[in-house]
């Protein structure tokens, strides 16, 4: 029996192809195994938003290449690249890499067993390029019945709703990775969270690239795909959520990674209405300067965005938005970065991320001049950063005395409706909770972005106890 080991690398949507890749592998009878150094095959599953991030992946390919050269026995070990990193850069990096023994793109993750079956099956002498597998324009997007194995803790999953990207962020080089966005059918991903809630997961985690573009590329054709989309007429979004909302069970759905450019009235009513989504909004905003919205091509404007935070906080509330920001865009000025701290200060995110911007080949802005250097966007980045620490203690001490409900973990570490698993804070509670259920817990102090809901006598030295709970 072939035996494979997956190492995923980047974000959660790469985390859903890993498994589906499991998913099949298992369905044609290969053994998947977490000790990469005792797999006949080691599939390397790729990020390649940033530089750290291509870096990072380079890294587990050349220690993967190093540790079966090191064992006798797994010389023979093949070696698959996945992921964006190879549907980016597939062509270039044969040449680089010669230690790949292949590259599957985006479109090949249902097609891994008999692409390794052929491997095994062809001879391939030293000087040989590794075998490409990888197709150009992406189009797959995954169905409720695809085979899939969850990578996560069996109380949470992630749900993909749609796939690719059609914005024109001039940052951005997903788009071209991961191609059109194209969005499945409310029934598919109902029936896929149905099963789901069935099988005992309390988290239901929505993602794509665009979830507030669910729905909309299946309207009728615009003219010109870059007109921007209607967004009064409400979006297919708000007929997921309450459908998915519909659902027996004791559960809750989390929207993320949604963007400002699609938010509707009825989205926001329809979140209020619906008791089941959490109070939690990931928007990413990236700027909040016009000059920079428009050289970035968010397709928002500065006063837009400021009113959509305030529609949703007025809407919604106890809600918590998480946010994230580019600093030292090409052109980004000091003015531009006093603006952008003004409205950290006025907006006061409950949680919030702060990039430095990464000149990405491909990109349109990587060609642009004003370049930023990468100490000055250092200082950029500490500032906001600072100015934030401030504010996100500020929120944790606004927990203390309040009793919030918290999905249990692992034990002793919970998580609140305001914080997504892998990206924002942490509730420590009494071990003894049981792990994979919900809790009530007094919030009784905090340090930085964690909560802490324990005994006064187990509270550690560092964390900052309110008065109220003394
Ligand atoms: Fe995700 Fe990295 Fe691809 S962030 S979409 S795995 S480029």
């Amino acid at each position: 029996m072939i035996t494979v080991s997956l190492i995923s690398l980047g974000c959660a949507k790469n985390l859903v192809d890993s498994e589906i890749m499991v998913g099949h592998l298992h369905q044609a009878g290969m053994k998947v195994i977490p000790d990469a150094e005792r797999a006949d095959v080691v599939i390397v599953n790729t990020c390649s938003f940033i530089d750290s991030s291509k870096e990072e992946s380079i890294g587990h390919i050349l220690e993967v290449h190093e540790n079966r050269g090191l064992r006798k026995r797994r010389r023979e070990q093949k070696l698959i690249v996945a992921g964006c990193m190879s549907q980016r850069f597939s062509k270039d990096l044969s040449g680089s890499l010669p230690e790949v023994d292949a590259f599957i793109g985006l479109d090949q993750i249902t097609k891994v067993a008999p692409i390794i079956e052929q491997i095994f099956a062809t001879e391939r002498a030293d000087k040989d390029a590794p075998a490409s597998f990888v197709t150009p324009r992406s189009s797959f997007i995954p169905d409720y019945d695809t085979p899939r194995f969850r990578l996560t803790p069996s109380h949470f999953a992630y749900i993909k709703i749609a796939e690719g990207c059609n914005h024109p962020c001039t940052f951005c080089i997903i788009p071209q990775i991961r191609g059109r966005h194209r969005s499945r059918t409310v029934a598919s991903v109902v029936a896929e969270a149905r099963q789901l809630v069935a099988e005992g997961v309390r988290e239901i985690n929505l993602i794509s690239q665009d979830t507030t573009f669910f729905g909309m590329d299946t309207w009728e054709e615009r003219p010109n795909p870059r007109t921007p989309v209607d967004s009064t007429r409400g979006t297919a979004l708000t007929s997921l959520l309450r459908e998915l909302n519909a659902i027996e069970g004791d559960f809750w759905i989390r929207i993320l990674y949604t963007h400002p450019a699609h938010w509707s009235d009825e989205l926001i009513r329809t979140i209020a209405e619906c008791p089941k989504v959490v109070r939690y909004v990931d928007m990413p905003l990236q700027h909040i300067s016009d000059r920079m919205l428009k050289l970035m091509q968010r397709e928002t404007s500065g006063d837009y965005i400021r009113n959509l935070v305030r529609r949703i906080r007025a809407g919604i509330p106890g809600i918590a938005l998480r946010t994230t920001f580019i600093v030292g865009f090409p052109g980004e000025t000091d003015a531009d970065v006093d603006e952008l701290c003004e409205f950290v200060k006025e907006a006061r995110f409950e949680r919030l991320g702060v990039f430095r911007y990464s000149q990405e080949e491909g990109t349109r802005a990587s060609k642009m001049e004003e370049q930023i250097s990468p100490k000055e966007k250092e200082r950029r980045w500490h500032r906001v950063m600072a100015l934030q620490k401030d504010i996100a203690a500020e929120v944790s001490a606004s927990s203390v005395g309040r009793t919030v409900r918290v999905l249990v973990d692992e034990a002793g570490v919970a998580r609140a409706e305001a914080d997504a698993p892998d990206i924002d804070g942490r509730v420590y509670v009494p071990r003894e909770l049981p792990v994979g259920r919900f809790a009530e817990v007094l919030i009784n102090a905090y340090h930085d972005y964690d909560l802490l809901a324990l005994p006064r006598g187990q509270v550690p030295a560092e964390y900052k106890v309110a008065k109220q709970a003394q």
